[in-house]
């Protein structure tokens, strides 16, 4: 396996899955719901539907499948796993770790397993945390998930939020591979100065759980939507510009690019910036909403089962949320799109890169 200069080893994804929920909720739904109306939603956000988890569903049992979908692809056991690495604003509980859970329920039983708490960020913080795993050889193969169950932190007599968020899961194997192919760059940034735009106002060892906390819906979503959109759109393409370069990319090279799903006006902004044409952004937030740290790795499955990718395409993610954190991720592909769409993948590790790429 080549290595940088200074021992850095490279890193790729080498396995996608995904889930929803089945149960579909749509724009008329909640029409009955709140004063709002089909119209103003597709308009403002470019919403049409949006998945909620059912009753007995948690993070974990939604994160459960799309990690054996993405093992599959793969081809690598759940015993094999040496870091999972969950992101999600809405794990099972506070303890054990969603990632812990997760670890039981999937069997992998070698991996150390821990949460990121990023927001809609977090699946690019979590490849960025992988690869320092992988690149360092502390890793060699890491499960990167993003889960959401937002629809039990959404306020449902809140018109401003609960038009926006849906539930699922989104899951990537990363795994060490020749530098130059891969995963070039991530990028990630945080601003705490930003926190109360987007907030669940009671917390753990802050305003706890009481009577008074509940009945003022303090445990659900409260967000000042017109001052996230600016930021939204500056961050998205400043952190996307930044990949790019180092990946030595000019960002109008990009073949494909996998924004976050937070608002289609957001989407659109970002990628008129970046001098990208329509079809080279991708796009399902009529079908899910905002899944938070699930957009990113639900489309991007949804574009590799699709055969959208193909070995040497320029990758590049980018998302923004809460916190505020934002940021990026720009990558040369290696999976071979066509096997992983016929779920019989058997892309793991260098040789296969090679091959792939070449
Ligand atoms: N139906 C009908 N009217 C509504 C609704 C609704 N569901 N929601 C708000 N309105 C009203 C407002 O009350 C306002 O009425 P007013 O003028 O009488 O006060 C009017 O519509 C316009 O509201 P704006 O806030 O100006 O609408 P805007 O065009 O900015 O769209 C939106 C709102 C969709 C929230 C947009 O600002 C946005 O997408 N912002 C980014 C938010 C975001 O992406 N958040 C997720 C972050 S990801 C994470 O970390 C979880």
């Amino acid at each position: 396996m080549t290595r940088r200069p200074d021992g850095i080893r490279g890193m790729t994804i080498t396995g996608t899955g995904m889930y929803v929920p089945e149960r579909v909720l749509t724009n008329h739904d909640l029409e009955k719901l709140v004063e709002t109306s089909d119209e103003w939603i597709v308009e403002r956000t470019g919403i049409r539907e949006r998945r909620i988890a059912a009753p007995d569903q948690g993070s974990s049992d939604m994160a459960l499948i799309a990690c054996q979908r993405a093992l599959e692809m793969a081809n690598v056991k759940a015993e094999d796993v040496d870091q999972i690495v969950l992101a999600t604003t809405t794990p099972d509980r506070i303890l054990p770790s969603c990632a812990c859970t997760l670890q039981r329920k999937l069997g992998a039983t070698k991996a150390a397993a821990y949460d990121v708490f990023a927001a809609c960020t977090g699946f690019v913080f979590g490849l960025g945390l992988a690869r320092g795993q992988v690149g360092a050889g502390i890793a060699d193969t890491v499960l990167v998930i993003g889960v959401e169950t937002l629809s039990r932190i959404v306020d449902y007599t809140d018109r401003n939020t609960c038009v926006l968020f849906g539930d699922g899961a989104g899951a990537a194997v990363l795994q060490a591979c020749d530098v130059g192919v891969g995963v070039h760059a991530v990028d990630m940034h945080s601003d705490g100065e930003l926190g109360e735009v987007l907030e669940v106002p009671a917390g753990i060892s802050v305003n706890p759980a009481s009577d008074r906390t509940v009945a003022a819906h303090e445990h659900y979503i409260r967000m000042q939507g017109k001052k996230l959109f600016p930021f939204a759109v500056r961050s998205m393409e400043d952190s996307t510009r930044r990949c790019a370069e180092t990946a030595g990319w000019s960002p109008d090279e990009i073949d494909l690019f996998i924004p976050h799903q937070a608002n289609l006006r957001i989407i659109e902004a970002v990628r008129e910036r970046l001098g990208l044409s329509e079809d080279k952004a991708y796009v399902n937030i009529e079908r899910y909403g905002n899944t938070s740290s699930a957009s990113i790795p639900i489309a991007l499955d949804e574009c590799v089962r699709a055969g959208r990718l193909k070995p040497g395409d320029k990758l590049a993610l980018a998302a923004f949320g809460g916190g505020a954190t934002w940021g990026a991720a720009a990558m040369t592909w290696t999976l071979a799109a066509q096997r992983a769409a016929e779920g019989r993948a058997r892309h793991s590790g260098l040789t296969k890169t090679r091959e792939a790429v070449s």
